[in-house]
């Protein structure tokens, strides 16, 4: 795990390196300012001598001035690589977000993605920063001034010793509790987001039921859980402050005590026992900073663990070795099609058994029950998800031997949840094609009775649509979506009940236009509404995963009980469709 998040820092190896380099000197100008400091009491101060105190004087200007340095440039390039860490991280598991297919994106919730790029890779960035320039620092600079002590008085030293495992013995029992309650914030960060991203998304929705109440509760509520967790953990952590005083105060009295005696009967100086105390404050600071940088990797443990997920999860739609890269025509074939979601997970099946065989450019009509599987069985076709059993093949070849952008680009799908991006409308049109002229998108605009109302818009095509084509109506949105769809110049053209929110009327002029310009298109329709699928080649009823009926419908009518029965809930047994919309 360790190994596949520094396999990120790349580029950012040589200031990774070099932190650790700027620390160790700043580390060793640190504690060579004691040492030099005894040499002028001893020899300066004591025996008078100027010279010595201005030479030694001048060595510690440039000590502090190199360690100075030192820690400037550590600093910086720890910022450096720690910044540049966090920002592979997140390429790496953006472009991996992007090869997920449907099944991989069930997968992980959207709000764990967000909390997985946003705060985790934050939480990596941090440790990463504070490892570089600590991890190095604290264990240097600790044995740095133990070895310092030993040199200087050996009696006095055993002293820190003493009272280092003494510290560190309280701090790994700190440790220890703090990071398990540490550990428990993240799953309840999910929470939060999870809370802020549903709740601001549906704002509208919110606002409809009058739900603001409930929501701010719920925001509340994750929002108080990493409160108290935090307070709890910080609590112990805080600790780690008491205590350290207290051995460093325990510890400057006992060399005091000791010192003196000893300075009394000649065997240590002044000199000594002042830098001896500076690195009794050294050595429990860095003993300090260790325990930090400990609850700060074990903090980030549990966030690598979960960039690691995304960054491995692999897409289980591949590429086949050698893909299929044209599409011959719009014919398609189900052949013994089942399908569950999540199978390996013993979801429970919800296709069974179809067998369907489809002519190019027939229009086929799709209906059945909420629920009925209507959308995945036409999001087989375009290999949004794979079968587990049977096959699926489009102009006669298997879905699983296409290359999947030809394959894609072929299938034009309107998905029932569409979607529209913040942008001009032409630049939304163009998701269907890249390079469409303005006449080309005008005219699929046409076909999808899109250009009527774009027209009246004050920017016409250069009308701005807001984040989630909020600024437009809900028919008008669906056209656009229609419109983006035929600019692919499909083979085969999926509308899964794309113009539910479209009058009648225009239903019927998109179905012409379709018949008129786009007659070679295999088309498939899913519609509640009878009127939106009665002129249609054939039409297939589905019922709870399974085909129920295929024809016409003249023959249906005759000779399926589901479909008569929608058909006459709709036209009231009158035989005429009565013009309201059912779903
Ligand atoms: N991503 C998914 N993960 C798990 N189960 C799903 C998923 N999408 C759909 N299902 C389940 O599969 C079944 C068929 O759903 P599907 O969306 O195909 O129905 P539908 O006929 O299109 O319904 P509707 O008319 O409401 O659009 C349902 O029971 C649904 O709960
Ligand atoms: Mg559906």
């Amino acid at each position: 795990m360790v190994r596949r998040i520094l396999a990120e820092v790349k580029e950012y190896t040589l200031p990774s390196l070099l932190t650790p380099v700027c620390m160790v000197v700043e580390v060793a100008m640190e504690m060579l300012v004691p040492y030099l400091m005894a040499s002028i009491i001893d020899k300066g101060v004591y025996a008078g001598n100027m010279n010595h105190i201005y030479k030694i004087g001048l060595f510690m200007v440039l000590a502090a001035i190199i360690g100075f340095i030192g820690g400037l440039f550590g600093g910086r390039f720890a910022a450096v690589a720690s910044t540049g860490l966090a920002r592979n991280l997140r390429k790496s598991m953006y472009d991996n977000i992007q090869t997920f297919s449907f099944s991989n994106i069930d997968k992980f919730s959207t709000s764990s993605l967000v909390t997985r790029l946003t705060t985790d890779v934050t939480n990596i960035q941090n440790a990463y920063q504070m490892g570089l320039r600590m991890a190095m620092r604290a264990p240097a600079s600790l044995v740095v001034a133990m070895c310092m002590a030993f040199y200087i008085n050996a009696r006095i030293a055993r002293i820190y010793l003493i009272a280092v495992l003494i510290l560190g013995l309280f701090l790994v029992l700190i440790i220890i509790s703090a990071t398990k309650t540490f550990r428990e914030a993240f799953p309840k960060y999910d929470a939060l987001n999870e809370s802020v991203q549903e709740n601001v998304s549906a704002i509208r929705v919110v606002k409809a039921y009058v739900r603001e109440d409930e929501q701010i509760g719920r925001f509340q509520k994750a929002s108080r859980a990493i409160y108290d967790i935090f307070v709890k953990a910080e609590g112990k952590v805080v600790l780690n402050g008491p205590i350290m005083m207290l051995t460093v105060y325990t510890c400057i009295l006992t060399i005091s005590w000791v010192g003196a005696r000893m300075i009394s009967v000649g065997d240590l100086t002044t000199g000594e026992l002042t830098s001896l105390l500076a690195y009794c404050m050294n050595i429990l600071m860095s003993l300090m900073m260790l325990s930090m940088i400990f609850v700060m990797l074990t903090m980030s443990a549990a966030s690598a663990e979960r960039i690691v997920e995304v960054l491995d999860e692999e897409t289980d739609l591949k590429n086949p070795e050698n893909p299929v890269m044209e599409v011959k025509d719009g014919s398609v074939s189900f052949k013994g099609v089942s399908f569950a979601y999540n199978f390996d997970k013993g979801g429970k099946p919800v296709l069974v058994n179809i067998n369907l065989d489809i002519k190019s450019g027939e229009v086929i009509g799709i209906m059945g029950a909420t629920g009925s599987s209507k959308s995945t069985l036409v999001s087989l076709i375009s290999r949004l998800y794979d079968v587990n059993e049977g096959s699926v093949s489009v102009g006669g070849v298997d879905v699983r031997d296409y290359d999947l952008e030809t394959l894609r680009n072929s299938v034009s799908v309107v998905l029932q949840k569409n979607q529209l991006f913040s942008g001009t409308i032409l630049d939304n049109l163009r998701w269907g094609k890249e390079d469409a002229t303005e006449e080309e998108c005008k005219k699929a605009c046409e076909m999808a009775c899109a250009d009527e109302f774009i027209s009246r818009m004050p920017d016409g095509y250069n009308t701005h649509i807001e984040q989630g084509g909020t600024n437009v109506s809900g028919g008008q949105k669906q056209r656009l979506c229609i419109a983006r769809a035929l600019l692919k110049n499909p083979k085969i053209l999926i509308l899964d009940d794309s113009t539910s929110a479209v009058d009648t009327a225009t239903d019927a002029k998109i179905r012409e236009a379709f018949r008129s310009h786009i007659p070679g298109v295999t088309k498939f329709i899913i519609a509640q509404r009878v009127s939106s699928i009665s002129d249609a080649d054939r039409i297939i009823v589905l019922d709870n995963g399974r085909v129920n009926g295929v024809g016409t419908h003249e023959e249906l009518l005759k000779n399926n009980e589901i479909y008569r029965e929608v058909y006459e809930s709709q036209t009231g047994g009158s035989g005429d469709f009565d013009e309201t919309e059912v779903d």
